[in-house]
């Protein structure tokens, strides 16, 4: 399979194949999983995907923002192959697994803040988020959290509780993790308080401490703020300057944990290793998963040093950090680092998020373009004026995309999302860039 820009399409789209496959998903698979469009893969390399029926198509999701190297990129495939011959499992919870210290050693290090670091392994993104809530309150000894509005923090109870998105998340499962409480996040597009950002002086850390500590939250009962530096699922939506500091200063002030949920936004992928560190934020906990391995389940909880304080037999896991997934993830690192990518993602984020935000001055649809590197987010409404969301016309806006060789994924209500492999070139960009434009005209028609 070449590594074209140009997207192929054999047959019009679901091909018969991929018809095929979707009727036996229906018969036997969960219906919970919510499938953005009837794609239906084959194999991948790079950037390019093929399917069942031989189309070809521009991959702009990236497995959720998981690819980051690429799909199947040759150093992580020949790691995993490597390690697979040689381990396939032991359990580092029990033995000692120098491929899971390996990482471990790895991750403190490039984790943002001064002074040594302890690593946790898990399997998913929701895994570290449980983790860092039950270090947060075991190590604090409080059992209050605060998250924010438009967070996605996971599906396992614990980070549910914590995830505030979509009501679907959480609908018919309560009661959900006590002690938890949400509020507005610095999405200055649609400010809860009205208010414009800088004259609005970050209202929406001062309601924090101004009406929730002084009104109904003790303060020193809280042990943590969840935050995503730049929020995913609730749209790609990135917090003016100063507001991850305000929120440091306050969780100083009270000895409240900040825990950076880089899920989505870690390893590269807004052109530094961990996005806060856009903001010269240290945070307390890290979350990391999705992009740390290229593809292969891996998460990692990594907590300063005096704040990993619990005993053994606190917590553990019988896969977390098995040793193929962490020769992945230290391959990945390698790719990362040693292939620029970082700087890839930043320069060709830069031209995308410039050729959006062109578009969106003729766009009739589009009503806020917003990014960091290659997390860019395009969020659509039906009127300029009063923001109403398109949210209907952001799902068909997908689908335009899937059908002329795009692959995109909504985010947020009436968002869609670019997170393509941090591998992708400017000319890859500029197609996929042409392909929304196309696909955002046939729906605004
Ligand atoms: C910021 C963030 N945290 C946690 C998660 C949960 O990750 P996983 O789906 O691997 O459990 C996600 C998934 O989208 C996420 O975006």
């Amino acid at each position: 399979m070449s590594d074209t820009k140009i997207p192929h399409l054999a047959t019009s789209l679901p091909g018969p194949e991929a018809r095929a496959v979707v009727a036996r998903n229906d018969r036997a698979v969960t219906p919970s999983l919510p499938h953005a469009y009837p794609l239906v893969v084959e194999r991948a390399q790079g950037v390019v995907v093929e399917d069942v029926d031989g189309n070809r198509f521009l991959d702009c999701a990236a497995g959720i923002a998981v690819c980051s190297t690429g799909h199947c990129h040759p150093r992580v495939v020949e790691a995993i192959q490597e390690q697979a011959a040689r381990l396939l499992h032991i359990c580092g919870a029990d033995f000692y697994d120098p491929m899971y210290i390996g990482l471990a050693e790895r991750l403190g290090d490039l984790a943002p803040g001064d002074g040594p670091k302890k690593v946790f392994l898990g399997n998913s993104g929701a895994e570290a988020v449980e983790a860092a809530l039950k270090l947060a309150r075991h190590h604090t000894g409080r059992a209050r959290e605060l998250a924010f509005f438009g967070a996605f923090h996971g599906r396992t109870m614990g980070a549910v509780s914590l995830t505030a998105s979509k009501p679907v998340y959480r609908g018919g499962f309560g009661p959900l993790v006590p002690g938890i409480t949400h509020v507005p996040y610095a999405y200055c597009y649609r400010c809860t308080y009205n208010l414009t950002y800088p004259a609005c002086n970050l209202a929406c850390v001062s309601y924090i401490e101004d009406m929730l500590f002084a009104r109904s939250i003790p303060p020193d009962e809280v042990a943590a703020i969840f935050v995503e530096p730049v929020q995913g699922e609730g749209g790609y939506i990135v917090p003016p300057p100063g507001w991850l500091s305000r929120l440091r200063a306050l969780c100083d002030k009270y000895d409240i944990l900040l825990v950076d949920d880089e899920v989505q936004s870690g390893m590269g992928r807004t052109g530094k290793m961990f996005a806060i560190e856009h903001w010269g934020v240290e945070p307390d906990i890290v979350c990391s998963a999705k992009a740390l391995a290229s593809g292969m389940p891996l998460s990692a909880m990594i907590a300063r040093d005096e704040v990993m304080d619990w005993p053994a037999g606190a917590h553990g896991s019988t896969f977390g950090g098995n040793p193929v997934s962490c020769a992945a993830a230290l391959a990945t690192l390698d790719v990362i680092e040693g292939e620029g990518l970082m700087a890839n993602a930043s320069r060709v984020g830069e031209r995308l998020l410039g050729n959006l935000r062109e578009l969106a001055e003729e766009s009739r649809l589009i009503g806020d373009v917003r990014g960091l590197g290659l997390m860019i987010g395009v969020e659509l409404v039906r009127d300029k004026e009063t923001k109403e969301m398109a949210k209907e016309e952001t799902d068909r806006v997908a689908r335009e995309c899937f059908e002329r060789g795009l692959l995109v994924l909504p985010c947020g209500p009436n968002s869609i999302r670019f997170s393509p492999p941090l591998i992708i070139t400017e000319a890859q960009a500029d197609a996929a860039f042409e392909i929304f434009a196309e696909a955002l005209l046939a729906v605004e028609r």
